[in-house]
């Protein structure tokens, strides 16, 4: 008797843990627990394709307010990319009430300041080590609240970001809280109220991690002019924060190409580093163009490297 009870227990003890233990289901969208230090409790779900490549890169997708990791897996181009160039896709899920992301409090607009910036970066860390991901091929990607913390990510963690594509966000630093309160709105940002110049926007995302003197992720920028959520000021703003990180001249484009991706859309080229894509005619229910995504992050066309 003594000795069934014992068997029992160390079954139960058994079939819980292997329950908890992430088991990998190519194909599929996961969820991944413990993956270490998650201070704002942030949910990471996991795409690793059936086409997995030894050695792969990593795209972070990043969904918009109101969205979820699941909402982004099915309206977004990413898993259906991952099959076709054999890259993992993080899909991090916000915990805050809206389902916006953190990109106001000073913990989050730190490098390795225990938000949620912080958290998602963990996520990257546990998928290199457990799939020996490429550390020089890790990239972000977001829609609106998505985009603003790709902008923050690109800005606190320059050294574990290479390249950044985000649809109409605002600047790194821009949706700054005044009560340091986490996941809050600003409307003085989201309407483009919040206008400075490429080296005051440069020493926002510098302060985000002082002492870095690295390199600093490749950034391209969409948004449509007629966007009433979040003002179309902050295409500008952006395009301008990320000139001044790269020391390029923002009154003074090297290039410009009309209806590039698509029509109506013009491409501006700031330097190598820095291009911004506007649409006059589009509000905030911007396309992701997942394809000019894959150029931008070197897995074809053109190598930008
Ligand atoms: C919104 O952000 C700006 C900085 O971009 C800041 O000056 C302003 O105080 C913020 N507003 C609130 C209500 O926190
Ligand atoms: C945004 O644009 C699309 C496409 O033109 C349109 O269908 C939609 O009604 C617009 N949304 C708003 C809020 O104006």
């Amino acid at each position: 008797m003594m000795f069934i009870n014992l068997f029992l227990l160390l079954w139960t003890a058994f079939v819980s843990a292997s329950s908890l233990a992430y088991q990998q289901t190519p194909g599929a969208l996961q969820q991944v627990t413990d993956f270490g230090y998650n201070p704002t409790n942030i949910g990471f779900y996991i795409y690793v394709p059936n086409a997995l490549v030894s050695n792969p890169a990593i795209v972070v997708a990043v969904h918009y307010c109101t969205g979820s990791a699941q909402a982004y897996y099915d309206n977004s181009p990413y898993k259906t990319l991952a099959e076709q160039y054999g890259f993992i896709v993080i899909y991090p899920e916000s915990p805050w009430s809206g389902a916006c992301w953190d990109v106001s409090s000073k913990a989050t607009l730190t490098h390795n300041g225990g938000g949620d910036s912080n958290a998602i970066v963990n996520m990257v860390s546990w998928t290199v080590s457990k799939y020996r991901a490429d550390t020089s091929r890790v990239f972000v990607t977001g829609l609106s609240s998505g985009a603003m913390m790709t902008n923050v990510l690109s800005a606190t963690y320059p050294d574990v970001f290479k390249a950044a594509t985000l649809y109409a966000g605002v600047p790194a630093g821009c949706f700054v809280s005044d009560t340091n309160q986490q996941a809050a709105w600003n409307t003085s940002c989201a309407e483009g109220q919040v206008v400075h110049t490429p080296a005051v926007w440069a020493d926002i995302v510098r302060d985000m991690y002082p002492g870095y003197s690295g390199p600093y992720p490749r950034i391209q920028i969409y948004h449509g002019g007629a966007d009433t959520g979040l003002y179309p000021q902050n295409y500008y703003e952006t395009c301008k924060q990320w000139s001044g990180v790269w020391g390029y001249d923002y009154s003074k484009p090297q290039s410009t190409q009309v209806d590039s991706p698509a029509s109506g859309w013009t491409r501006t080229v700031f330097g190598p580093g820095v291009q911004g894509i506007f649409n006059p005619e589009v509000n905030h229910s911007i396309s992701i163009f997942g394809d000019e995504d894959m150029k931008w992050f070197g897995f074809t066309g053109v190598s930008l490297w």
